[in-house]
């Protein structure tokens, strides 16, 4: 199949689509076929600049404006996004924040950002796009799946991560918030799956990436020896909402250089 039929006359939401690993996913979903709506918390000229991008590569697409750790702005986006589409057919969770501190001086407010975007805003969402495609079902013209959810979780859903404890906490809650939505889903035919990027170039992580001496750094913790764009996590996203992966459910598909292979252990040990 080519690749712009791959999710032709599906409707595509991608949260947090305004910036970095969402915005390569937006536009992968738009040169996959999809119409994508462009999710943005605060950035409503970013997510403008986004929905240009994908309509200028032949696309199809809008931006919806919502918090994702608020329930009534989230059902508002869903119900906004149904009415002007019909309905929804691929959710992707991929707003997230990081809040770095070290563990005795973190506070509340830094765990509490964190845990309600990345994991209840992932939970909020999903629970809204499960509700529609039980309500539609499985319709084959569009695709084999009455569903297909896609969380963005990351490397550290397993590797431990001092100083961003919170973080972690909640990629490891993501972990088993998406295995465990498979499990229920799956008689309904709806697909649920992660994506775990390792170290991907965007701002949040800009740090580790900005100086060759921060990046040099960073590389010894990619065996593949190079960091990632947002287009490499773009492309499997795209694949894993399409038909080519319908037997896959409750999987982490794992995007990182190798970055979970222990890379110590090449020499050491
Ligand atoms: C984090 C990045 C980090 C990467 C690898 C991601 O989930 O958001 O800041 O570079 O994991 O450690």
């Amino acid at each position: 199949m080519d690749k712009e039929e791959l999710l032709k006359n599906q409707v595509a939401l991608v949260t947090g689509a305004s910036s970095g690993i969402g915005t390569g996913i937006a536009k992968a979903m738009g040169a996959a076929g999809a119409t994508v709506i462009v999710n943005y918390a605060s950035s409503e000229e970013s997510a403008n600049t986004v929905v240009e991008e994908v309509s200028d590569a032949g696309g199809k697409a809008r931006a919806i404006r919502a918090d994702v750790s608020d329930e009534a702005e989230v059902t508002e986006m869903f119900r906004k996004a149904v009415e002007q589409f019909g309905t929804i057919d691929v959710l992707v969770n991929n707003s997230g924040v990081q809040k770095d501190s070290e563990f005795v001086n973190m506070t509340l407010k830094q765990w509490q950002t964190v845990i309600g975007i990345n994991l209840t805003g992932a939970f909020l969402c999903a629970r809204e796009a499960a509700r529609e495609f039980i309500r539609r079902g499985v319709r084959p013209e569009r695709s084999k799946a009455a569903g297909k959810i896609i969380f963005v979780s990351s490397v550290h859903e397993v590797i431990p991560w001092a100083g961003h404890v919170n973080y972690a906490a909640s990629k490891g809650g993501v972990m088993l918030l998406m295995k465990s939505i498979a499990q229920e889903l799956a008689p309904h035919r709806i697909r649920v799956n992660s994506i775990g990027p390792g170290a991907i170039k965007t701002r949040i992580n800009r740090a580790a990436w900005e100086t060759p001496e921060a990046e040099a750094e960073l590389l010894r913790l990619i065996p593949y020896n190079r960091a990632g764009e947002p287009d490499d996590i773009g492309k499997v996203a795209a694949w894993l909402a399409s038909d080519e992966s319908d037997y896959i459910t409750g999987t982490t598909i794992f995007a990182d250089g190798g970055m979970l292979l222990y890379p110590g252990f090449a020499t050491g040990g």
